[in-house]
């Protein structure tokens, strides 16, 4: 397998993406909420790293993402881009920080861009088109994301798949091609049928990134845990785990938990030594 080392490679930018996705090159995007999520990514050469509001129930104890807040997403963004990535760093809009006025979206985005991120992603369709054009006027690139998104858990009514009545189809088809007019740079298509995702994908000229919408989105995205098999069981029907993480991890804690116990760690490899003159003086010492 020839595989180029990520950090040997140039920082992945905005005009790469879309030259990539122009070639046909599929485009892969994970999230990361720390340092070593960070680094792993990085180093396993994904193109772009999304600090995913999904930060909230992956890593914070939350049921949903409605909780996360601009502190807590600057706290994972800055974490991340302390590893200066190479892959594009986007940071993901929380729920209300774009939602109450233009003033407060753009502090709020533009704080993003100066912890680091190259650009923000943003849930919704044609009714953020007013913060979208602030932000965009304001240089800051957005990612769209429809579909099923997050944040409207609530209008919703869970965690469902849209887009499959035939209203609802031809909304979401119309709100991508609004968003590409707007100047969105990409738009994540989350939880919607293959078909649709695959017409929409092939309306518009910019990249769609699928998670749960099916092969033939322009890139795919999941989440860093969800992959590594970190999240419980039974993940969502759209995740596929490469590994078995939190079996691995627990058994590895569990080695080393028996060690501790059966005073088999630390042994020499782990410990320090005193200097000769200094042993001697030590034994000799008596209260
Ligand atoms: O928050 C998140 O992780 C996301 C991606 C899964 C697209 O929005």
């Amino acid at each position: 397998m020839s595989h180029q080392a990520p950090e040997s490679l140039p920082r992945v930018t905005l005009p790469q993406i879309h030259a990539w996705a122009r070639e046909g090159r599929r485009l892969v995007m994970t999230t990361a909420y720390d340092a070593p999520t960070a680094r792993i990514a990085d180093a396993a050469g994904v193109d772009m790293i999304l600090v995913g509001d999904s930060v909230g129930n992956v890593c914070l104890g939350f049921e949903n993402t409605l909780p996360v807040s601009m502190a807590m997403m600057n706290h994972h963004l800055e974490a991340v881009a302390r590893t200066r990535p190479r892959a594009l760093l986007l940071a993901d809009m929380p729920y209300l920080s774009f939602h109450l006025s233009v003033e407060d979206t753009l502090r709020n985005a533009g704080g993003f861009l100066q912890r680091g991120a190259a650009g923000v992603k943003l849930e919704g369709g044609a009714k953020r088109l007013p913060m979208i054009h602030a932000l965009l006027d304001a240089e800051i690139p957005v990612m769209g994301h429809l579909g099923l998104t997050p944040q409207s858990l609530n209008p919703m009514g869970g965690y469902k798949v849209q887009g499959r009545a035939r209203a609802d189809a031809l909304a979401l088809l119309e709100d991508a091609h609004r968003l590409q007019e707007a100047g969105c740079f990409a738009r994540v298509l989350e939880g919607i049928p293959a078909d649709l995702a695959a017409r929409i994908t092939e309306t518009l000229h910019i990249p769609t990134i699928g998670i749960g919408a099916g092969p033939a989105c322009s890139g795919q995205v999941l989440v860093f845990h969800d992959i590594l098999g970190l999240t419980p069981d039974p993940g969502p029907k759209f995740v596929r785990r490469y590994a078995q993480g939190f079996q691995d991890l627990r058994n590895a804690l569990a080695i080393w938990a028996e060690d501790v116990r059966a005073g088999a760690f630390p042994d020499a490899r782990e410990s320090y030594t005193l200097p000769e003159a200094v042993r001697s003086a030590v034994a000799q010492w008596n209260p």
